[in-house]
């Protein structure tokens, strides 16, 4: 083996390593999936649907919600007809609504079409996906909106969850399309970021993603868009509205409802620009994504350890381990002593840790193991994982705090400690004090 293929060799199996937790969180979640009209006319668009196929042979559960506008305006302006519009929204007359209904069966049958490829030597071979669609969504008028009857177009009212779920539970990739029936037998025109978003709220959907047009504009001249946005952040930029350029109403329309979704129970909602190739796979098996994340809460969580965080704590201190910065910790001890641990997390990574040891005869206690992901330092994180352990020292009723560091003296005299001798550890500790790693011995009064 040659020192090239040696090294994309073990770059392939650190990158394979490296996404195996999301293929375990992502398997058996339901995901909704939004598309424009536009992009089925993309020639990206079958690397798309190979992206879904790898999906779905991941065990995710999903639900695939298609738009057609550009097929349904091309139609229209075949038929050389007249459609008003009224606060954006267009007027689906009967004759409009026939436009639709044959632009709209067309495109959903050419994505069932490619979704049940099956092409030898292509990313599609023996996947036999088994697409599934019905009579999912009930649909209501919008009504008479500013004097005018906008007669066909109109919203959801009520998504058929169960039916949906026993599709997916049976390993169907389920494909909805902007059409909605009445109980009184009739067709309604609707978006297709109100089937989706509905859908996925009904479904509570793990994520709601939306393939957008366009990318996201910038807050201003030196700030990009946000990467992440809980529900408050995202309602505020919105209100704002001083992006520049301003969003584009397409984008706008999925950031609300994308919105509407996390605060109605969906964990999470992405925006992801659809121009580059593999973007779906991008945003989901990276750590940091390519578009924007929204979320009901912040990601970030600075929390008691749980004994499900013990594999997480190892991966970020075991290279500290051996390098000798950190004492070494096996997951046996690590698993007894997780109640003393606190943790920093980042939308399910942890980031950082520190522990906390009481010694209450000598009304003290220890900081020890504390560590911040090297990617994630200088950000304030050490400070607010001391802070969160300073407090719950306090809490205990104590107000001694001291480390042993080898490499940090200079951080824990910035936060307030000073340098003592190990002769002024507390009795338990000075017995078991290494001499021959020669840690510094720090103390802060709290
Ligand atoms: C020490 C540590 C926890 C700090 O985490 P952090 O998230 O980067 O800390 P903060 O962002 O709050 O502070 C960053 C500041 O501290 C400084 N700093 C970081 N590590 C330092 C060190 N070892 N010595 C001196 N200063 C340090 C940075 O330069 C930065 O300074 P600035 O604000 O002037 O730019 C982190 O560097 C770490 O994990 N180190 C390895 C483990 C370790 O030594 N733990 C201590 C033993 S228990």
């Amino acid at each position: 083996m040659t020192a090239e293929t040696k090294t994309e060799t073990t770059e392939f199996v650190s990158w394979f390593r490296s996404v195996a937790p999301y293929i375990n969180a992502f398997r058996h979640k339901v995901f909704v999936i939004g598309f424009s009209g536009e992009m089925i006319t993309d020639s990206n668009f079958v690397h798309f649907i190979h992206d879904i196929n790898l999906l779905a042979s991941l065990g995710v559960r999903l639900v695939l919600v298609h738009g057609a506008r550009p097929q349904i305006r091309f139609r229209l302006d075949e038929s050389q007809l007249e459609t008003p519009t009224v606060m954006g929204m267009r007027v689906t007359d009967p004759a409009a609504l026939q436009c639709v209904k044959e632009s709209v069966g067309r495109v959903h049958h050419e994505i069932a079409a490619l979704l049940s490829m099956g092409l030898p030597n292509s990313p599609m071979a023996n996947a036999a996906i088994r697409v599934t669609s019905g009579n999912f969504v009930t649909a209501c008028p919008q009504g008479v909106i500013q004097g005018v009857d906008l007669m066909h177009t109109g919203k959801v009212r009520k998504i058929n969850a169960p039916a949906i779920h026993s599709r997916l539970e049976q390993g169907d990739v389920v494909l909805i399309s902007p059409l909605g029936y009445s109980p009184t037998g009739e067709i309604f025109n609707l978006t297709m970021e109100n089937v989706a978003t509905e859908t996925a709220i009904a479904l509570h959907a793990e994520k709601l993603i939306f393939l957008l047009d366009a990318p996201m504009p910038s807050v201003n001249e030196s700030i990009a868009f946000p990467r992440e946005l809980t529900v408050a952040e995202s309602k505020a930029l919105l209100k704002n509205n001083k992006t520049k350029p301003a969003i584009p109403d397409n984008t706008r329309l999925s950031l609300q409802s994308a919105t509407r979704a996390c605060e109605l129970g969906v964990a999470r909602a992405h925006l992801i620009n659809r121009q580059t190739d593999g973007v779906i796979l991008q945003e989901l098996f990276t750590h940091n994504g390519i578009g924007t994340m929204i979320t009901q809460e912040t990601l970030q969580a600075l929390r008691k350890a749980k004994i499900e965080d013990v594999g997480g704590i190892l991966q970020l201190i075991e290279p500290l381990e051996a390098e000798g910065i950190l004492v070494r910790r096996g997951r046996e001890l690590l698993e007894i002593e997780i109640d003393r641990f606190a943790v920093f997390e980042h939308d399910g990574v942890i980031l950082g840790c520190a522990a906390l040891y009481p010694f209450p005869e000598e009304n003290a206690c220890e900081l020890a193991c504390l560590a911040i992901h090297p990617d994630y330092r200088d950000h304030g994180h050490g400070n607010r994982l001391l802070k969160y352990i300073e407090n719950q020292a306090t809490t205990m009723g104590i107000h001694k705090l001291f480390v042993l560091t080898t490499r940090a003296t200079h951080w824990f005299i910035e936060h307030g400690f000073s340098e003592v001798t190990p002769a002024e550890l507390p009795k338990t500790k000075k017995g078991l004090y290494n001499y021959q790693r020669r840690s510094k011995v720090l103390v802060k009064q709290l």
